[in-house]
């Protein structure tokens, strides 16, 4: 049922840009007649008409380069300029012009507050730059998005192994159980006995922004080849009333307090 749907709001979001472009095309050669019709979106500069142009990915190279990246711009701006940086070599605009470097604020889930793993925050700002906001009809930058958390949450971090890795001990893997910089970090730290500062944990932040960028890619792959199926279902603000993530006894014990419900 709900695959039906998308594939439906796929097929509107496509139709939507050619009626678009239809739109412009008649504007465009009405606009010497008269003057009296303007093409809806004409000035629109290339970084709001979605999706943007996406060429694949290799993700063993870009997890490669979101493994070196990090030790410049950290996780969040690891991951986008490890899919950014390429796809500006091969298509240009918009992403020639896109900032990526500003988003070094999401390292240490955003300036060290420990909220989401920049790893994490970065794949979604890359989904919904390429694909566009849900609010322009397409879903899929969203669905991406939260099946990044998911994964991230559920799978034992990090997957990807540096061609040339800077350290060379091995590293162990733990699953967070949470998309949160703070526990998935933390539950790190515990197993490996390694402190925030050590050359492990570093480095273990690196395979988890190369990890990321890696799955990012395979699933950009898919979209790309029409193949993408939302595999996330996460939707806490719906069942539990409250925004959150799916591990509330994790912090809350057993006593899992109940939010207001609307009346049914
Ligand atoms: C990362 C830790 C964490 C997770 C995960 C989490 N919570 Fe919370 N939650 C808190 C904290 C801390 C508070 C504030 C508690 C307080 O003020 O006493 C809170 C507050 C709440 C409140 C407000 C009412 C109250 O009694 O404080 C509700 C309702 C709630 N959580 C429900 C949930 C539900 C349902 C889930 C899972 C879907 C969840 N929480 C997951 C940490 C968490």
């Amino acid at each position: 049922m709900l695959k039906i749907d998308r594939k439906e709001e796929q097929g509107v979001s496509r139709r939507q840009v050619l009626v678009g472009t239809s739109v412009f095309a008649a504007g465009a050669a009405l606009g010497s007649l008269g003057g009296m019709i303007r093409p809806a979106h004409a000035s629109e500069p290339a970084m709001k008409k979605w999706p943007w142009p996406y060429r694949k990915l290799d993700p063993a190279r870009t997890a490669e380069i979101a493994y070196n990246e990090w030790y410049r711009v950290f996780c969040g701006a690891a991951v986008i300029n490890a899919v950014f940086s390429q796809l500006k070599e091969t298509v240009g605009e918009p992403y020639a012009s896109f900032p990526a470097d500003a988003f070094v604020f999401l390292e240490g889930g955003q300036l060290g507050w420990g909220t989401i793993c920049g790893s994490a925050a970065g794949a979604n700002i890359v989904a919904n730059l390429i694909i566009g906001p849900r609010i322009t009809g397409a879903t899929e930058g969203h669905e991406i998005g939260a099946d990044v958390m998911q994964w991230y949450s559920e799978t034992e971090l990090p997957t990807y192994t540096p061609k040339k890795p800077k350290i060379t001990a091995t590293l162990p893997t733990t699953i967070s159980d949470s998309p949160l910089c703070h526990i998935s970090v933390g539950r790190w730290m515990k197993a490996a006995n390694k402190p925030l500062k050590s050359k492990e944990r570093k480095d273990r932040c690196a395979r988890v922004a190369a990890s990321t960028a890696y799955h990012l890619v395979e699933l950009l792959n898919r979209w790309k080849d029409g193949d993408y199926e939302a595999s996330s279902d996460f939707s806490c603000a719906k069942e539990n009333g409250i925004t959150g993530q799916y591990n509330c006894m994790d912090c809350h014990g057993d006593n899992v307090p109940q939010p207001p419900m609307p009346k049914a």
